[in-house]
């Protein structure tokens, strides 16, 4: 007897009629028109069922802050970190907790199970790095979250920035992060890049660093990052965040970038809402995008997922955990409107981040994690064009969430 079976699903590779047959909170089978006797019957009638979604980069201690102490006028990147600088000596660790649940919940509902957090370790008190341990735990029923040590104001630049990241690590955050165009000189940056890839190589960590998050063309720490990486055997255990500078550089330098980051197994996570809206502040007209180069790292072997960066935070006023959202704005700055771009930028919130992740037991094959997420959508490009409701959401075998189906009611039919 199975625990679960949906039948008639569509699945994000396009099999239509599929039966995913679950047992002891694991896929047992996925193959085409299975009926068995199970304790509970989905009949999905068609729609499309996917792997959760993930979200290789948040910001989960600034959440929902948006409005407190005041808005981003300017909506740079640096009036935000200065005014996250303003709001963070008045944070209390209890709010800190109920603003991280609160878009756990959101994030559930959208079928969001697994979200990897950078948490600001620039304050001596690790106040938020508690705070997340503690929502790591309570959430780990639902969501798989992942911790990374992020030192907001500069390794190097703020006092104790080394120390503090360190015991934030000591504390079980998961993954070292980064920041080194906030550094005070491009070679503190680079300093800063081999210091926290050796500490990640000595701790047998992770890294993800946000590196590049800028429009200055000669900002190229990601050469950095991808060298280190291969110097250390990181390969793919390292991860470039934003490289937005990628977008300003000159052709021929990006020429030889793409595969020096390709054969260092360095992955990149572009951030589509967030980079749309905070890059290309400076400039009059034309205006940049300010985006990375998702298709030309794409096509050069390098995996690349979406994030979704910050939602209501002193960064950016809008977001819901919604994904699909993020996939959204990505295939419109890319111009990825091609049916495989689509598909692409699908992935890109999907199995990329899951590997960026490495989350194991991840995707729709039988031995995988039974967690999936039931969309009113046909295919996956229905799921993006109309950023498609999520009917039922599951995690090992165990529906955490639903939506009702919606369907406008029309009083005066056209036709
Ligand atoms: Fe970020």
């Amino acid at each position: 007897m199975l625990d679960l079976l949906i039948t008639n699903a569509t699945l994000p590779d396009g099999r239509a009629n599929m039966s995913v047959a679950v047992r002891g909170g694991r896929i047992a089978e996925v193959t085409q028109g299975l009926q068995a006797p199970a304790h509970e019957s989905v009949d999905a009638r068609g729609r499309l069922l996917a792997p959760p979604f993930c979200d290789p980069h948040f910001h989960m201690d600034s959440v929902l802050t948006y409005g407190n102490p005041r808005v981003n006028e300017s909506g740079t990147l640096l009036e935000g970190i200065q005014l996250w600088g303003e709001l963070k000596p008045t944070l209390e660790a209890d709010g800190i907790v109920e603003r991280a649940l609160a878009y756990c919940d959101m994030a559930v509902a959208k079928g969001l199970l697994a979200i990897r957090s950078h948490v600001d370790t620039s304050d001596a008190s690790l106040l938020a790095v508690d705070a997340l341990l503690d929502v790591k735990r309570r959430v780990a029923h639902a969501i798989d979250l992942q911790l990374v040590a992020f030192p907001q104001d500069g390794v190097l630049r703020s006092r104790g920035g080394v120390d503090n990241l360190k015991r934030a690590l000591d504390k079980g955050v998961d993954v070292v992060g980064g920041i080194p165009h906030f550094e005070r000189t491009m070679a503190e940056g680079a300093a800063s890049v081999k210091l926290l890839c050796e500490l990640a190589a000595e701790r047998g960590k992770p890294v993800d660093m946000h590196c590049d998050e800028s429009d200055d063309p000669l900002s190229r720490h990601i050469e950095t990052l991808a060298f280190e990486a291969q110097r250390l055997g990181l390969q793919g255990r390292v991860t470039g965040s934003h490289v937005t500078s990628m977008h300003s550089m000159d052709n021929y330098y990006v020429s030889k970038l793409l595969p020096l980051i390709a054969e260092s197994g360095v992955a990149i996570v572009a951030n589509p809402l967030i980079n749309i809206t905070l890059q290309g502040r400076h400039d009059t007209y034309p205006r940049r995008r300010g985006m990375t180069r998702v298709p030309e790292l794409m096509r050069s072997g390098i995996t690349v997922a979406f994030g979704h960066d910050c939602v209501m935070d002193p960064w950016y006023a809008l977001g819901s955990g919604d994904m699909l959202e993020v996939a959204h704005m990505g295939l419109h700055v890319a111009q990825m409107t091609s049916v495989r771009g689509i598909r692409a930028c699908f992935d890109a919130v999907t199995a990329n981040a899951a590997k960026v992740m490495g989350l194991g037991g991840y995707g729709l094959e039988a031995g995988c994690d039974a967690s999936f997420v039931l969309l009113q959508a046909k295919d996956v490009v229905e799921a993006i064009r109309l950023r498609a409701n999520r009917l039922k959401v599951w995690r090992s075998g165990r529906l955490l969430a639903e939506t009702a189906e919606c369907a406008p009611v029309l009083h005066r039919p056209l036709k």
